[in-house]
């Protein structure tokens, strides 16, 4: 019934009086009130005018499995969608659901609200504070062998980079492999983990944490992270932000899929990638070299030439790198 109300303020876009909404879903004029006053509490910004009734004031930023799926223009992914207000991990939640049922379809998705004990990459802590931010992670279970995993990484880079520029007009660099940035600061991270044999993967799960509207981040991170709030005086729309991304990955995992590798989204990734044509030290164990970044090659390594021209391709498990002159 809230559903079906919130549908008709929207359609009508306009004042719907209480007695139209009492006739069109045959409820009394307390189940109106209530259903209204729900939507007002999840954060819709409904306006009660005496003789004109109830209306939407659009934009508001309600995260929920409706808001998600209402205009979701995919035909796979994130069709089979979990939400949660809160969630230790929304990757720890999608192996769950895994483990529970083996069938879980291909492409699903779970988001949140709120992440309690987010994970990020190398056993650091990522946190989502309620109301502001973007935490979903999508179930793949690819039929390529283990080793393409990774690549998967770069994809989903360049659909949260081409999903955020198109709802913003924020331009979106990405720093290899993992991050997505903004005027040179960390605004997307993303962590993929795999379970899988030595030929065969059982399931990818692909988590992205996005910083959407928030104001402030911690000390240890504030000079070097960002959010869209931040970078253009202005919130977003979390649902639509994830539609946005999921249109561009579901598009972007097709063209993967039928070639195989990345050929057909190196030259887009390419004019993306922040340490284009620029100097990079490569943080590799058995000894850290610089050199200039010529970008991605169809598997998703770091082309790096060395002084006197020699290049070496860099494999994103094994090293980091890093921009000479910091974090970029
Ligand atoms: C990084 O360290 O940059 C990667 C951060 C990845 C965070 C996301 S938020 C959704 C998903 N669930 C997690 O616990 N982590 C990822």
């Amino acid at each position: 019934m809230k559903t079906a109300i919130l549908q008709k303020l929207r359609e009508t876009g306009d004042f719907v009086s209480g007695q139209e909404l009492c006739d069109a879903f045959g409820v009394s004029r307390t189940a109106v009130w209530k259903a209204i006053n729900h939507l007002k509490e999840e954060g819709y910004d409904i306006e009660s005018v005496s003789r004109r009734g109830y209306r939407l004031k659009e934009n508001a930023d309600v995260l929920s499995r409706y808001e998600i799926l209402q205009s979701l223009d995919t035909k796979w992914l994130g069709q089979n969608c979990h939400y949660y207000d809160e969630i230790d991990s929304t990757n720890t939640q999608l192996k769950r659901l895994f483990q529970d049922d083996p069938d879980l379809p291909h492409g699903t998705l779970a988001v949140t609200d709120r992440q309690v004990a987010g994970r990020g990459r190398r056993g650091r802590v990522w946190e989502t504070p309620a109301g502001t931010n973007i935490a979903m992670s999508i179930l793949l279970r690819p039929a390529f062998a283990p080793d393409k995993a990774s690549m998967l990484t770069i994809l989903t880079a360049l659909a949260v980079a081409e999903g955020t520029e198109k709802l913003t007009g924020l331009p979106c660099q990405i720093k290899w492999p993992n991050d997505v940035i903004i005027r040179k600061k960390k605004y997307c991270g993303i962590l993929t983990e795999m379970s899988a044999e030595v030929d065969y993967i059982e399931y990818v799960i692909v988590g992205i944490g996005i910083n959407v509207n928030t104001t402030e981040f911690p000390e240890e991170i504030a000079k070097t992270a960002t959010s869209i709030f931040l970078e253009k005086d202005e919130k977003a729309v979390r649902a639509s932000l994830i539609r946005e991304i999921l249109c561009a990955f579901e598009k972007y995992y097709e063209l993967f899929e039928k070639s195989q590798d990345l050929t057909p989204l190196t030259e887009i990734y390419n004019k993306r990638l922040v340490s284009m044509n620029q100097t990079v030290r490569v943080l590799d164990p058995k000894g850290e070299f610089e050199g200039i970044s010529k970008g991605i090659n169809e598997t998703g390594e770091l082309i790096v030439e060395k002084e006197g021209g020699e290049e070496v391709l860099v494999y994103a498990g094994e090293v980091s790198v890093r921009g000479v002159y910091g974090y970029v």
